[in-house]
């Protein structure tokens, strides 16, 4: 799995270390990734990331170290994915993940194979759109109050790419 012109590469077991570093220094958003609370938990999530229908590539900034990551869930039959990432908060903001997340997805939908990508992300995390924007999706929907979040429903927004796009 190999994926050029972006700040990418595929994710591996040793980068574990950095992944449990930024779940554990922001539980709060970092929580509805998955729960990655100490190093096996971390190998773990690493290790189901990689393998299966799941497809990893960890996002790089100044050095070949992970601080991030750009990932997709493969539904072969209708040749689709559902996408997602996250970013160690301290690298937040620079447009890291845009970048990550266009060079992933231009990926996915020719090399890779795929017909079409979908994401989703709650209404209050703007960010998230942005990313989804820069990486070509586009918002199809609304799904109203899916979420119950510290006592309040939230809506999510629903985007996709096609390779047609
Ligand atoms: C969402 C997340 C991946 C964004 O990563 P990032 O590298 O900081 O994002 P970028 O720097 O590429 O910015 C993306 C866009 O969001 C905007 N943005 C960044 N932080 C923002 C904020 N707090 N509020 C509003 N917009 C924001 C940027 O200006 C940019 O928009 P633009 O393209 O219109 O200029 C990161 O905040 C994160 O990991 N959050 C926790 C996990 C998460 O929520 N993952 C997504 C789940 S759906």
């Amino acid at each position: 799995m190999t994926c050029a012109n972006g700040p990418v590469r595929p994710l591996r077991a040793d980068d574990a270390a950095a992944v449990l570093t930024a779940f554990t220094t922001d539980a709060a958003e970092m929580s509805r990734q998955g729960t990655v609370r100490d190093a096996a938990e971390a190998s773990a999530y690493v290790e189901h990331m990689t393998s299966g229908e799941n497809y990893a590539w960890a996002i790089t900034a100044d050095s070949d170290e992970a601080v991030g990551m750009v990932a997709f869930s493969v539904d072969e039959e209708n040749r689709n994915a559902w996408f997602f990432y996250w970013l160690d908060r301290r690298y937040r903001g620079r447009g890291l993940t845009s970048r990550a997340a266009r060079a992933v997805a231009d990926w996915a939908l020719s090399t890779g194979g795929l017909h079409r990508l979908e994401l989703g992300h709650r209404a209050n995390n703007p960010a998230s759109g942005g990313v989804a924007r820069a990486a070509g999706f586009v918002q199809e929907g609304v799904e109203r109050e899916k979420f119950l979040v510290n006592g309040e429903r939230v809506d999510v927004y629903t985007y996709g790419r096609l390779a047609s796009d």
